[in-house]
């Protein structure tokens, strides 16, 4: 028997969003958020640290959920513009993005980075969003499925199970370009993750979540969503408007016998 994971989505605002038409926004989103009724779809929202606290406050009476874009792999201390998993829980956060290709690119983060930001991000009870995806010269050179894999291994943190780790697969060549793979690319990827997931996790590897992020918008949601073992979308430059965002979540699709995650 398997359990077929709730779907989630989530909007990377990324370094976007000054204060005042940062909350009109997510005023909107809370009120379309309660005309969704018991829809089944977890929604988060990860603006900038600068909002967290406020926004997550705000939102503290909804079911939508906040996460920040990253964390520091270490606890506190002498780290100057650092922000640590513990802050992040303080400030009402549910998850983190980690290893995205942002910050792999303009921070050189290796795996082993986000693996120890992940490491942190469990220790303190949050949930570790893992991006992993290819550049468009590793798809070229047919190396896809191998540079997922190695991502995979080398960032997943000890403890990760289904319930505080989400993998994004997020080809690099697809974020913020308006191209995105073909649905049997999307397949074949996650079909990957899927198998490696399960042959580490076992049934659990299952209801771990896969989300798809790069270039996803109301006009392609619905057919991403509908992919084999794709459970939600990773969502940029569609997230910063609410009616470019909410059409995505209510594109997910629930599957029959969905797993709530705490
Ligand atoms: P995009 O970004 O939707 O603007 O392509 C996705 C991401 O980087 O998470």
């Amino acid at each position: 028997m398997t359990n077929a994971p709730l779907p989630l989505i989530a909007g990377n605002w990324k370094m976007n969003g000054l204060h005042n038409e940062s909350m009109a926004l997510v005023h909107e989103l809370a009120e379309l958020h309660m005309g969704l009724g018991p829809k089944p779809v977890d929604v988060v929202l990860c603006p900038p640290f600068t909002l967290l606290g406020e926004i997550a406050a705000y939102l503290s009476a909804t079911k939508l959920l906040v996460g920040a874009q990253d964390c520091s792999p270490l606890e506190n201390g002498a780290h100057t513009g650092d922000i640590s998993a513990a802050m992040l829980r303080n400030t009402g956060c549910a998850c983190s993005i980690v290893g995205h290709s942002e910050r792999r690119r303009d921070h050189g983060e290796s795996n082993g980075l986000v693996k120890a930001k992940a490491t942190s991000l469990l220790a303190n009870k949050l949930t570790a969003i893992i991006c992993i995806g290819e550049t468009e010269e590793e798809r070229d050179g047919g190396k896809t499925l191998d540079v997922v894999t190695e991502q995979l291994a080398g960032s997943l943190p000890a403890g990760a199970a289904s319930s505080n780790v989400v993998i994004a697969y997020e080809p690099v060549w697809a974020i913020g370009t308006g191209r995105t793979p073909t649905s049997d690319e999307i397949a074949e990827v996650h079909g990957r993750i899927r198998e490696l997931l399960y042959e580490q996790f076992d049934y659990d590897g299952y209801a771990m979540r896969i989300v798809y992020g790069g270039s996803v918008t109301p006009e392609n949601a619905g057919e991403i969503l509908r992919v084999k073992n794709v459970n939600g979308a990773l969502v940029g430059g569609a997230s910063l408007k609410a009616e470019t965002f909410w059409p995505i979540v209510t594109a997910a699709p629930i599957p029959a016998s969905a797993v709530a995650h705490p």
